[in-house]
């Protein structure tokens, strides 16, 4: 039974009540308690009682962010709507602890039933701008919720069976699978019950409250494919059988340390095959090890990515093992075993002969190639509705759960490509299940295909991104489109990801052709930019990354597409992927061909340049964060940053040649560069000992946190002085290839630097 909560209960609106009410009983004592309780802390805050900071800990862990709207507008993958607001505690980048922010609900494993469906559909349409936005982690977002409305939503999701604890802060985010796994013809074994047993079992565990970060987990039901990426993330696990005492077992293929953000890492084998009676107890040792041993001060070293890396996976495995070892026998560790089979689906519908209506409907038969696959199960097929940039709105949210109940019962999985898969269609009911979802415009012909493209909310929402990723992704869909009837299949298949910054949320690491958003200043205007990432591993799980090329002016992104589509079109070997193609140009060869879309017109010229995608209004990052003036700029500091953009180039291509040492020492000098260019904007005397830089540097940039970034903070900076105090020659293959890594991105840090100085003078 839920207990009362004398404070809240003064304060709950009447409809809060109510839900209070009608929610009572239906969830499990603890989420009820735990709602209760953060409740009473937002009325306290509401008080003064508690701090901003302190509150900020407590909402996000469950999942209740702080978002920017500020240009008040939003892409919706078709158009730019505009989103009205009538609430004045909303713009910038500080949001206000009580102005309208984001929600972020777990899914795991992507999977909800039609029920949950109706109530997600109908929070967003009560408390937030009437579209549910599927992410890439399968999770479901709500924009522009009020803070006050949340324990409201709390219940309600806890009610059928969803909560949102630990969505966000340094805990065990949402884990995700496979969407289609259970009815691959590739798995080794459908994963979902062992996903589920994680997520209950890790769920406010004691061990894992205690995170420098956050901490995210994928399962897999193959290695070969894409759909878990185990390889971008914190664990990662891959169904696997094995013989064991002449027996056939389940187990897991283990990895740890992946993760993509500023410098991605691919994951490491833990080891290669983890009974499914050990899986849970291996999980809480390597939970345990990073919670004591992980960097807790410095976030940006906190990932267990770093600890792994320091530490050597050798390393890392020995003291998980030893922790292991030293764990007390939990029967949760096992018991789910018992119950496994409950995750089994069955065919809603019995299977009916193939259909033979629709034959001559061209779109019917578009729809069939792109987003129908067969199942494992003869006769069934995997349906996926293609969403434009992840949204979908509550009255097409809550008609879907209808037609789940009826074509297929259980329920749907979202996708980290940020659709949603309906399994179990009986091939007799592709049709009607056709005109049904055509009549909530649910039948856009595009899933696995070019047009289908990734994009995390960046400037429309994000208090981080640099430059709008959705409205980039808008236009591309429309831009290739109009293609796509004549596009050859080599590349209709490829895909595009696009991140509003270095931190990644849109996957561009793992896409053939990728994008961030980044800045640069001509003259004192600053002009939206996207950096290229070209040929980066969708399939084996995210197999590897994708390499810098350049930075694109926003509004030649469509161009520099139609330009790479095309010379690959044209140049490629008969069966070339895209990645190998990349790798065979090289480097310099792509820079030649592509320096013309890199420039950037006068103001003068081509106002447009100078204006994001999907607004109106000059581009400014000035809502980003703030950095402190620096005193005088002069265009020395452009010439010198643009040397260090070059030479950082030199390294890269260097190391394409295997010069790897070379390489190397040649990314260290683009970072001295850097910073002596940007000391040159005061002191253009500046000798070139790097020692005389480097101190100048720290004493004018770094003590007074002007080269900070405003969510890395020194992270760039220390790049440089880590780099500086490391003999080269000692690093390994990886190690070097980091430095290269690095290198660029504290050239990027300086022109941001640059930027944030200039604007603020
Ligand atoms: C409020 C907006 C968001 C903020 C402030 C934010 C912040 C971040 C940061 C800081 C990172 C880099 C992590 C690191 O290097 O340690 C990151 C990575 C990532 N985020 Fe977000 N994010 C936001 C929204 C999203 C959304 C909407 C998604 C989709 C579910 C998402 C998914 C990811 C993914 C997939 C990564 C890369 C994987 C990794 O963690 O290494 N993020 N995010
Ligand atoms: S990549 Fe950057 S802009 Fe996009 S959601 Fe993540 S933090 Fe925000």
């Amino acid at each position: 039974m839920e207990t009362k909560n004398p404070i809240s209960i003064l304060h709950r609106s009447e409809s809060d009540e109510i839900w209070k009410e009608k929610c009572s009983g239906k969830m499990p004592e603890q989420w009820a308690t735990e709602i209760n309780e953060f409740e009473t802390e937002l009325f306290l805050k509401k008080q003064g009682k508690i701090e901003d900071r302190i509150f900020a800990e407590t909402r996000l862990r469950r999942g209740a962010y702080g978002q920017r709207y500020d240009n008040g507008t939003r892409h919706d993958g078709k158009e730019q709507r505009k989103i009205p607001f009538p609430n004045a505690l909303t713009k910038g980048p500080n949001t206000m602890w009580d102005a309208p922010g984001m929600e972020r609900i777990k899914i795991p494993y992507g999977g909800m039933n039609p029920e949950q469906m109706d109530v997600i559909a109908d929070l967003a349409e009560e408390y937030s701008d009437g579209i549910c936005h599927v992410t890439t982690r399968q999770d479901i977002q709500l924009h522009y919720v009020h803070i006050e409305d949340t324990p409201s939503m709390f219940r309600r999701l806890a009610a059928v069976g969803i909560t949102t604890r630990e969505a966000c802060g340094n805990s065990i985010r949402n884990i995700t699978a496979c969407p289609i796994v259970g009815v691959c013809k590739t798995e080794a074994f459908d994963v979902t019950p062992y996903a589920d047993a994680m997520f209950r079992f890790l769920l406010g565990h004691p061990d894992v409250q205690d995170f420098g970060r956050k901490f995210k987990i994928a399962f897999s039901g193959c290695k070969q494919n894409p759909c878990g990426l185990t390889n971008i993330h914190d664990m990662g696990l891959i169904a696997k059988t094995q013989e064991v005492n002449g027996k056939i077992k389940r187990g897991f293929e283990f990895y740890v340390g992946g993760g993509l953000g500023a410098v991605p890492y691919q994951a490491k084998l833990l080891d290669e095959f983890v009974t499914e009676e050990e899986l849970l107890a291996l999980t809480q040792a390597v939970c345990r090890v990073y919670a004591r041993y992980g960097e807790k001060k410095k976030r940006s070293r906190a990932r267990i990515k770093f600890l792994v890396n320091d530490w050597g996976i050798e390393k890392f495995r020995q003291m998980v093992f030893e922790e292991r070892a030293r764990l007390k026998e939990d029967l949760r560790w096992t018991d789910y075993l018992a119950t496994i089979d409950q995750f089994q689906e069955k065919p809603h519908r019995a299977l009916s002969a193939a259909p033979t209506s629709h034959q001559n409907n061209q779109d019917y038969l578009a729809w069939l190639n792109t987003n129908v696959q067969p199942q494992k199960q003869p006769g069934y097929y995997i349906v996926t509705i293609a969403l434009p940039l992840g949204d979908i709105t509550s009255n097409q949210m809550r008609v879907l759960a209808d037609l789940v109940q009826k074509f297929v019962k259980d329920g749907v999985r979202t996708t980290v490509e940020q659709n949603i898969a309906l399994r179990w269609i009986n091939q007799g009911d592709l049709p009607s299940l056709y005109d049904e979802l055509k009549k909530i415009d649910l039948v856009d012909a595009v899933a696995n295909t070019i047009i289908d493209i990734t994009a995390c909310p960046g400037t429309d929402t994000c208090k981080l991104g640099n430059a709008s990723s959705r409205g980039l992704a808008g236009e591309l869909r429309h831009h290739l489109a109009t293609r796509m009837v004549q596009m050859d299949e080599a590349i209709r298949h490829l895909k595009i990801k696009v991140s509003g910054c270095f931190n990644s949320c849109g996957q561009h690491h793992i896409s053939d052709i990728g994008f961030y958003g980044i800045s640069r200043k001509v003259g004192n205007r600053i002009v939206p930019h996207f950096q290229l990432v070209l040929g980066g591993q969708w399939t084996e799980n995210g197999g590897s990354y994708g390499l810098a090329v350049g930075g694109i002016p926003s509004k030649a992104v469509p161009a520099t597409v139609d330009l790479l589509t095309e010379m690959y079109l044209r140049e490629k070997q008969p069966v070339e992927p895209f990645k190998t193609y990349i790798g065979r140009l090289g480097k310099v060869e792509l820079k030649n061909r592509l320096v013309k879309l890199m420039e950037i017109p006068p103001y003068e010229a081509e106002p447009s340049y100078y204006v994001d995608w999907g607004d109106v209004r000059e581009f400014t990052t000035s809502d980003i964060g703030t950095g402190e003036c620096a005193g005088e700029v002069v265009s020395l500091v452009d010439f010198g940053l643009k040397e260090a953009d070059r030479i950082v180039f030199e390294a890269q291509v260097q190391l394409e040649q295997g010069q790897t040492l070379q390489a190397v020492h040649t990314a260290y000098r683009a970072m001295i560069h850097a910073a002596q260019g940007l000391i040159k904007g005061y002191n253009p005397d500046i000798s070139n000992d790097p020692e005389l830089i480097l101190q100048e540097f720290k004493k004018s940039f770094c003590d007074t946190e002007k080269f900070y970034d405003p969510f890395a903070g020194d992270k760039f900076a220390n790049y440089l002085f880590k780099t500086h105090e490391t003999d080269l020659a000692t690093l390994n293959q990886d190690q070097m290839k980091q430095k290269i890594q690095e290198a660029q991105l504290f050239v990027e840090a300086a022109y941001n630097c640059y930027t944030r100085m200039s604007m603020n003078n």
